[in-house]
């Protein structure tokens, strides 16, 4: 099995996804610029993937940070944050990751407070040795942090894959739209997680996999993963779902997201709207697959979630050969929003959610004594 992203002393490892499913190649990022750039060119995709990536080049850029104090390596994790902030606006699981490596360093720093007051018979020694100290734990705490952060995901997919496999009949075709796999994730998947837990239960389950304009994640990662795994998958253009829904021939759909707003609107991949009406209009389930970390109750509605509008070349090329006019105007909005009405159920680690979302949603956090956000 590949491995989507890992952390290595080199640096960041990550598969390739523009070359999939041609060449798999993996690239490794050896400073937090080469992290950010990957993220912005879609080397790595995928909200929970996103993530990860964040929390391991802030790790990357700490561990090599010149600074020579602390107040040093503060200001220079600000600039790598803000570097790494500024890649992609919609999945919120970056600026979730971003903030869990703030805190992870500000508790360092809270945890040396404590230090260098019981070493107060002697300040000299207290602030120059624990400050070398004390930048050493903050890089070694980053590291780590950052691992799990991918460690965590990886149990999440997999308990939300136990949550989801129920909703999904034996002997049925379910559909998905992008890449919402081990691709899009630390491993596993969150909608091809649900679904390859179903298969693991022994359920007789067919893919449809739409293609995935302009981007073409269905066709090339989705496809590829699943052949990979042997689950059957049947790839279809973006518009042939409502085709094959109208005939019978899909009982339900799964997806992921990129953000969840606190009245369960869903932001994904640009198309997932369409789906979802279409979904409705059939009277077929349409389900979304989630960590906690991808749910945003700071904003009310999904009209507040940022949309990133990317380069109209990708619309109007593929692989550098022209598919349209080159003086032609093109429009690239890479996600858009699902209404909740529209959405049966949210899949999450900590259990499924329904309508009302603005009560079930708060409700998973409260589950346990989160330590999520
Ligand atoms: O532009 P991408 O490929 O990063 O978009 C990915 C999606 O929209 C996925 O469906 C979403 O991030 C969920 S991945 C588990």
């Amino acid at each position: 099995m590949f491995k989507t992203i890992e952390w290595t002393d080199a640096g960041v490892r990550m598969i390739d996804q523009t070359r999939l499913p041609a060449e798999e190649v993996y690239v490794i990022c050896q400073t937090y610029q080469e992290v950010a750039k990957a993220i912005r060119e879609m080397v790595i995709r995928g909200a929970p993937a996103i993530g990860v990536a964040a929390a391991m080049g802030i790790a990357l850029g700490v561990r090599d940070a010149r600074a020579e104090d602390v107040a040093g390596l503060s200001a220079e994790f600000e600039r790598i944050a803000k570097t790494i902030s500024q890649t992609r606006p919609t999945a919120i699981n970056l600026f979730w990751a971003v903030r869990r490596m703030r805190r992870a360093f500000d508790e360092c720093m809270g945890d040396n407070t404590k230090a260098a007051q019981s070493n107060a018979s002697n300040p000299e020694l207290a602030s120059m040795a624990a400050e070398l100290d004390l930048i050493a734990r903050i890089r070694a705490r980053l590291i780590e942090e950052a691992q799990r952060v991918l460690a965590e995901d990886v149990a999440a997919n997999q308990a939300m894959g136990v949550h989801g496999a129920a909703l999904l009949a034996d002997d049925s075709t379910v559909l998905t739209h992008c890449n919402a796999g081990a691709l899009a994730t630390g491993g596993y998947g969150t909608a091809l997680g649900v679904i390859r837990a179903a298969v693991g239960q022994g359920k007789r389950i067919q893919v449809f996999a739409d293609e995935t304009r302009p981007f073409l994640q269905g066709a090339r990662l989705t496809a590829w993963e699943l052949a990979k795994d042997h689950i059957p998958v049947t790839l279809i253009t973006d518009n042939m779902a409502g085709h094959f829904m109208q005939r019978g021939k899909i009982q339900a759909v799964i997806v992921g997201a990129d953000r969840i707003a606190a009245n369960g609107d869903v932001a994904n991949k640009i198309g997932t709207y369409t789906v979802a009406v279409l979904a409705h209009e059939s009277a077929i389930p349409f389900y979304v697959a989630a960590p906690l970390s991808t749910i945003d109750l700071a904003i009310a509605t999904g009209a507040e979630i940022p949309i990133e509008e990317r380069s109209a070349e990708e619309v109007k090329r593929w692989g550098g050969v022209p598919t349209a006019p080159e003086n032609v105007e093109a429009r690239h909005p890479a996600f858009d929003v699902t209404p909740h009405r529209y959405v049966t159920a949210l899949i999450t680690e900590r259990g499924v959610a329904r309508a009302p979302y603005t009560e079930s949603l708060p409700a998973l956090f409260r589950f346990q004594g989160s330590s999520v956000r």
